[in-house]
């Protein structure tokens, strides 16, 4: 089983974007025509990959609003609209909404007191992998799992609190078919994950595990060769983006799309 999309939601990021929510200010204030333009090679890669893109426009009060992934959480046969965990990304979800209410028939949504980031949300063909974090509390992992049980899928919970560098589940895990994850060293491994094979990333190349498995292709981060060349070596076809300017705020590949 491998994951198959034909469309993604992105949004352009806005002269705000520099304003959002980050926890790495070491690496610098990232540069807006740089990060306009490290956008615009991630739709270009999307597009070549064989996705058609709803592009919405940048809204200034919301300068993380270009992490679309965690406005909602998109499967098959069901999605769902979050509550995102950090405050001054409650109002991203509207045109998040609107954008979807044309795409798909019936959208779910969450309800308080749940919080629940897409970031935190890792799907394997029909289990849903759902990250117990600052940004997503167990109500809202409660009322995910019941929505996607109602819709003929599984869910399990992991909880990535003690893992302190980890923002969402999958700034340190991503699925890339079949039974295989990346995952960041210290990975939690529940029982849910018993079967899975793992390729661990080296601990100085951790960001590198943020990426995505779209259709044939592997989106990775550029800066990594280890990642790079391990993955080639498992046989999969990678597109290599630069996101400096998405890592100075804590995004990555994942963040910058919703795919459907
Ligand atoms: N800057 C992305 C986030 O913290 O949600």
């Amino acid at each position: 089983m491998s994951a198959q999309f034909s469309r993604a939601i992105v949004r352009t990021p806005g002269q705000s974007y520099a304003q959002g929510l980050t926890s790495s200010e070491q690496l610098g204030t990232p540069d807006l025509p740089r990060t306009l333009e490290q956008h615009a090679q991630y739709c270009r890669a999307l597009r070549e990959c064989g996705l058609e893109l709803t592009t919405l426009p940048a809204d200034e009060r919301f300068p993380d609003g270009t992490f679309v992934e965690d406005t909602a959480v998109i499967a098959e046969r069901v999605a769902v609209v979050t509550r995102p965990g950090a405050a001054s990304r409650a109002g991203e979800v509207n045109a998040i909404a609107a954008a979807l209410s044309v795409l798909r028939p019936r959208i779910e949504r969450l309800e308080a007191p749940a919080t629940l980031d897409g970031g935190d949300i890792c799907q394997a063909g029909e289990h849903f992998f759902i990250g117990i974090s600052a940004r997503t509390n167990a109500e809202g992992a409660r009322q995910l799992a019941a929505i996607l049980k109602a819709h003929g899928y599984t869910a399990s919970t992991i909880d990535i609190r003690t893992h302190r560098t980890l923002l969402h589940l999958k700034t340190g895990m991503a699925w890339l078919g079949e039974r295989r994850c990346v995952v960041v060293p210290g990975f939690p491994r529940p029982p849910e994950l018993a079967s899975y094979e793992f390729i661990e990333v080296a601990a100085a190349e951790s960001y590198a595990a943020n990426c995505v498995l779209v259709n044939d292709q592997v989106l990775v981060a550029a800066g990594f060769p280890a990642m790079s060349t391990r993955l080639r070596s498992l046989g999969f076809a990678l597109r290599t983006l630069e996101v400096s300017e998405f890592r100075k705020m804590d995004g990555g590949l994942s963040c910058l799309s919703l795919r459907l």
